[in-house]
């Protein structure tokens, strides 16, 4: 629901609202109780950043490399004659508008992560998880002043894309904190980790591949503490909780799906347009030269995309990816990509061991 927040002035904002279902739970004993978070948190203390000194934003962004390396969802335009010869004013046009849509919607999944940061440090029972909690409350509030600084220089802030809404919202909205873990630190995050590592690689704009470098290190982190916290209490759930979890997850990703399926495609061009780009000429400008482009796609290990290639991965390493589920999953494929090509999927993909090695690799 859209309003303007109650107790405020009339200047303020418009603000969107939503309910928080969480129980505030203390907890009065102060040792460690789970050593692997203690440490997540003690590495995290030592690792924090400050995002208008540490990055250097005085040269601004470099149009020429941002430009040269635009690609979308991996896909790199940039080597097509079609790009090449467009005038560089609406290549920078083009890929500044492009990018300001695509990290828009990391900027508001940063907004979310730190309102349900906020909210863990609160839900969890154990000492540990709050103190990590807390750092990462931290982490994120750092993360969305840094996008947004570089949305600033590229274009403006675009709206929130409806399902990643919908996703964090849920999230907020739930009551549990292993479902709220599930839904951030699991499901949004691994997204993130696995798309910032994707624009990482891609991008040789210096400013935007320090930013991407400092925020995947701290996302590796989040990550790693869905992981570790889930780990050592899923074990300990009844087959009905873990079931419950479970479903969770899957109605997340599904969101993903839908996002990913849908609406992206049409906000990037209403980007185009804005442009002065005809969606449809470039479409069939690309399709002509399928195989320049084809040529620089990595091969099927490299494009499992961010559900098959790290959030499956990952809850299967938690236990939340049963046979029945599978099915779930399954039927989820068939409906994007057809019948005969999702029965034939794999997923055989693993968890990395070491996230931080993984995200700053490829
Ligand atoms: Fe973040
Ligand atoms: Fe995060």
């Amino acid at each position: 629901m859209t309003k303007t927040a109650p107790g405020l002035p009339d200047q303020q904002p418009q603000t969107d609202h939503v309910r928080v279902g969480l129980d505030a739970i203390y907890n009065w004993n102060y040792d460690s109780e789970i050593d692997s978070l203690r440490n997540l948190y003690a590495n995290a203390l030592d690792r924090q950043w400050i995002a208008l000194k540490d990055l250097d934003w005085s040269k601004g962004i470099d149009r020429e490399k941002f430009s040269q390396t635009f690609s979308v969802a991996g896909v790199p335009l940039q080597h097509t004659q079609w790009w090449k010869h467009l005038d560089p004013e609406k290549k920078w046009k083009v890929a500044s508008k492009t990018t300001a849509f695509l990290l828009s919607n990391f900027l508001h999944g940063e907004q979310g992560a730190l309102m349900v940061a906020g909210e863990m440090v609160n839900a969890v029972p154990h000492m540990d998880g709050k103190f990590y909690a807390a750092t990462q409350t931290m982490d994120e509030a750092r993360h969305v002043e840094a996008f947004a600084a570089y949305i600033d220089l590229l274009d403006e802030v675009r709206p929130i894309m409806p399902s990643l809404k919908e996703i964090l919202d849920a999230t907020i909205g739930c009551e549990g904190w292993m479902h709220k873990a599930v839904g951030m630190q699991v499901v949004v995050e691994g997204l993130a980790l696995y798309s910032f590592r994707d624009m990482r690689n891609s991008t040789r704009e210096p400013l935007l591949k320090e930013l991407l470098t400092y925020v995947s290190r701290d996302e590796a982190r989040h990550c790693a503490y869905g992981v570790k916290y889930l780990n050592f209490i899923i074990s300990t759930l009844s087959e009905e909780m873990r079931r419950e979890l479970e479903d969770f997850a899957f109605e997340a990703a599904r969101l993903l799906v839908a996002s990913r399926a849908g609406g992206a495609r049409e906000s990037m061009f209403e980007a185009w347009r804005e442009a002065g780009l005809d969606p449809m000429e470039a479409l069939t400008a690309i399709r002509d030269e399928r195989e320049t482009v084809m040529r620089d796609v990595p091969p099927e290990g490299g494009a499992a995309g961010p559900i098959r290639g790290f959030v499956i991965p990952t809850l299967k390493a938690l236990g939340l990816f049963s046979e029945r589920i599978e099915g779930h999953y399954r039927n989820l494929f068939a409906e994007s990509m057809g019948e005969e090509r999702a029965t034939a999927l794999q997923f055989g993909w693993e968890l990395p061991e070491d996230l931080e090695e993984w995200v700053l690799s490829g």
